[in-house]
């Protein structure tokens, strides 16, 4: 097969006797100058706009033979040349094995926050009906991924945008959760009343540098969930001086933290008075998270 285009992908879409594989064999291609897994993303994206199995696919199956399905694989392989994030385009991804509706206006959850939330729940192990506060919930991942895995707990989340609590709320409807969810600011003590057990947030940590080297498709995901400001460290300075007065003794403080961030975060934390101050990494080795205990 030669250069494929996606005029060439759509002729091939029309073909009389064009079978599944055919067609992610050319989506493949297609795809494969924008992203690092091109076949995972053209498997997802058929299934996605035509109702077929991964097995479906392999067995090479006849295409279906839908004008509707057809112009929606073309539209949405449109939208991810153009850089849009997989995860936008499906309207849902996978947070802890559960799926969370995600889309314009909201943060993708990412692997490496998993390793926060396995953090907290290993810290809440010993606490029975923990009260506990996200801070900067977005898609509400955090969140209701607690409340549903702790359905003991009193969880609280905030969060200031209004596109990104929207999301929260209906995720937290959509996954059965009973997360009390907040649209206010992570600045304002008085948003949520009360001492926690465990505090929690992995707030917007970007450098100026890193928003200047954004790869295409984090320009899509809002800036107002990315940016830390110059230094990417200014919600760290702010909560850690904020919260930690509202966590009980022995209450659990929780960050997800940006690369090289882990030293820095953990010195405020312990500037605030908190202690066993401790970092954990992700599943590429990068300190990830940083605890103290009150
Ligand atoms: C890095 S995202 C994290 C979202 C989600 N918790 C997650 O882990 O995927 C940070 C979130 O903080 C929100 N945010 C930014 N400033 C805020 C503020 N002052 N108060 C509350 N939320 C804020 C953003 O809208 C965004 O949803």
């Amino acid at each position: 097969m030669g250069e494929m285009s996606l005029e060439a992908f759509s002729a091939l879409l029309e073909r009389p006797g064009r079978t599944l594989l055919e067609a992610e064999r050319a989506l493949r291609k297609l795809l494969a100058p924008v992203t690092d897994s091109p076949q995972f993303e053209a498997a997802e994206l058929l299934a996605a706009a035509c109702g077929v199995s991964r097995s479906e696919i392999l067995l090479g199956g006849g295409f279906p033979p839908d004008e509707r399905k057809r112009a929606s694989l073309l539209s949405m392989t449109g939208r991810r040349l153009n850089r849009e994030p997989l995860q936008y385009i499906l309207g849902r991804w996978d947070f802890y094995g559960r799926p969370f509706y995600v889309g314009e206006g909201v943060l993708i959850p990412r692997p490496d926050t998993e390793v926060l939330m396995e953090t907290v729940l290993r810290g809440l192990s010993d606490v029975r009906s923990p009260r506990v506060l996200e801070l900067c919930g977005g898609s509400g991942c955090l969140a209701v991924t607690l409340s549903l895995e702790r359905p003991d707990a009193e969880v609280w989340s905030v969060e200031k945008s209004e596109a990104a609590y929207a999301y929260l709320v209906k995720n937290n409807e959509a996954l059965g959760g009973a997360v009390h969810a907040v649209l206010g600011d992570a600045f304002v003590l008085d948003t949520v009343e009360g001492d926690f057990d465990c505090i929690l947030a992995n707030p917007p940590y970007l450098s100026a540098q890193d928003m200047a080297e954004l790869e295409p498709e984090l320009a899509y995901e809002p800036e107002m969930a990315l940016y830390g400001d110059r230094d990417g460290l200014y919600f760290y300075r702010r909560l850690s001086k904020l919260w930690p007065p509202r966590l009980k003794t022995g209450g659990l403080f929780a960050y997800e933290v940006g690369v090289h961030q882990a030293d820095a975060v953990g010195a405020m934390l312990r500037e605030a008075g908190l202690k066993t101050i401790c970092q954990t990494p992700d599943y590429s080795g990068i300190m990830r998270v940083v605890t103290a205990r009150k």
